[in-house]
Formats: structure tokens, C-alpha cells, sequence
């Protein structure tokens, strides 16, 4: 870490203001503050421009540390956020058994992190954590948290997981099995999901805080 603070960016992927996945999202950076010597950041790429890479190289040859991608829409200040944390915390809704299509965009664009100029491999190291909400137990949560893990993955980035809290590749709320309308929050009911969010966020604070061993 470049200094003492532990930055912790946590990136939300649903439409929905106020929905199941931005609640579950900030339980987990409310649990990792519990660490202490830790900030936290929230983004949600509600209403946002995220273009999917569209493969131009640009950032191999002409990537600033100001400007990563060629790309001008919102996720170039994202980038540029995600690039300075300690922890990733990414943290989608399950749309057709996957991640939804912003999310995607978001992981294929953090590209320019692999092969740019500035620094190659400039998020290796780092902390990813994945979240997931989906309506139902088996509809799609454990494959949505592959994909993003395995984004991490890409990176030679680490993720944490929590053996006694089932937390294997991040974790996973469930929102279903109905839509109650006075009640569109049931993620926060599911304590399970709750409790091993927790675990799995503070190992990963923890995990930054020593990673000398990590870096190269
Ligand atoms: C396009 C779309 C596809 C969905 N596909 C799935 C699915 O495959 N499995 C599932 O469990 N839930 C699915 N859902 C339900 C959402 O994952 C669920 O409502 C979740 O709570 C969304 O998080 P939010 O409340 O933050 O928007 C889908 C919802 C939408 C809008």
C-alpha cells in the first residue's frame, strides 16, 4: 500500500437505486471498516456510459497515467480509481445465470490495466472480492462470482476465501424466492450472505495490509 490507509473500492453493477446488490455491497464495506486504518469508496455504474473494449491497442502505445484507456465515457475515471485501491470489491446482480452486461464491460475494459504502456500488469497484486445477488439459491449466483474472480484472475490479482463461511469464490445473497412489494430488500435478510460477506471482506483489508509478500 502507498501509504498506511487501506483504500477499499467497491463497484456496483445493478440499475437498481437503493436495490438488493447496492445494500449487500455497502454491508461489506461497512464490515471491512471495522478493520480499522481503512477507506472505503462506493461506485455504482447506475445511468453510467460503459462501452465494452473495443480492442483499438491504444493503451499499449499511448496510455498515460491520466488518461488509461482511449476510451471517453465513464469508465475512465473508474478505471483510474480502480487502479489506485488496495481492494476490488465488484459486485453484481446474476442476469441469465452471469453477471450483468455493465459488469462485463467494466472487467473487460480494466484490459488496458494488462498490456498498457504506463504499467503492465498494473493491478497485479491487488485484493479482488467478489459479490453477487440473485434471485434464487441455484439460478446463477456461483457462476456470476467465477467470472468476476476469474477477471481477477486475469490480473494476477488475489482473492481471499473464508473456508467456514462457504466463501470459495466471493459470496452471494439471494433477494428471492418472491418480490414482496412492501419488502424489495430480502438480500439483507439472507444472514448467511451477510455474515460470510463480513469474514471474506475483512480477510481481504487484512490481506492487503501484509501483502509486502505479494507485490513483485
Ligand atoms: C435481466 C434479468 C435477468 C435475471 N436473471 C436472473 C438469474 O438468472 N438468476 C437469478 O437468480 N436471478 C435473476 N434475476 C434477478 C436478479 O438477480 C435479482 O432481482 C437481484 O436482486 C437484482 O439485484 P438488485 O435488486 O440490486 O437489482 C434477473 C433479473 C433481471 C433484471
Amino acid at each position: 500500500m502507498e501509504n498506511t490507509r487501506c483504500k477499499v473500492l467497491g463497484i456496483n453493477a445493478s440499475p437498481i437505486k437503493g436495490g438488493n446488490v447496492e445494500h449487500f455491497l455497502n454491508h461489506a464495506l461497512r464490515e471491512a471498516e471495522k478493520e480499522g486504518g481503512v477507506i472505503t469508496e462506493a461506485i455504482s455504474l447506475r445511468g453510467l456510459k460503459i462501452s465494452d473494449c473495443i480492442q483499438c491497442n491504444w493503451c499499449m502505445t499511448k496510455q498515460t497515467a491520466d488518461k488509461p484507456c482511449a476510451i471517453n465515457d465513464d469508465a475512465l475515471p473508474i478505471l483510474k480509481k480502480i487502479r489506485d485501491c488496495d481492494v476490488l470489491i465488484l459486485a453484481s446482480p446474476v442476469y441469465f445465470l452471469r453477471l450483468s452486461g455493465d459488469m462485463a464491460c467494466l472487467i473487460d475494459r480494466s484490459r488496458c490495466f494488462i498490456f498498457g504502456k504506463e504499467k503492465p500488469m498494473a493491478l497485479r497484486g491487488k485484493i479482488g472480492v467478489a459479490l453477487a445477488v440473485g434471485w434464487s439459491r441455484n439460478g446463477g449466483i456461483e457462476t456470476t462470482l467465477q467470472s468476476i474472480e476469474w477477471g481477477f484472475k486475469v490480473h494476477e490479482m488475489w482473492t481471499p476465501s473464508v473456508h467456514h463461511a462457504a466463501s470459495f469464490f466471493g459470496t452471494g445473497a439471494i433477494s428471492g424466492p418472491k418480490i414482496e412489494k412492501e419488502n424489495k430488500l430480502k438480500a439483507m435478510e439472507d444472514k448467511q450472505a451477510l455474515r460470510s460477506a463480513g469474514l471474506l471482506v475483512k480477510k481481504a483489508v487484512q490481506t492487503a495490509k501484509s501483502k509486502t509478500f505479494l507485490s513483485d
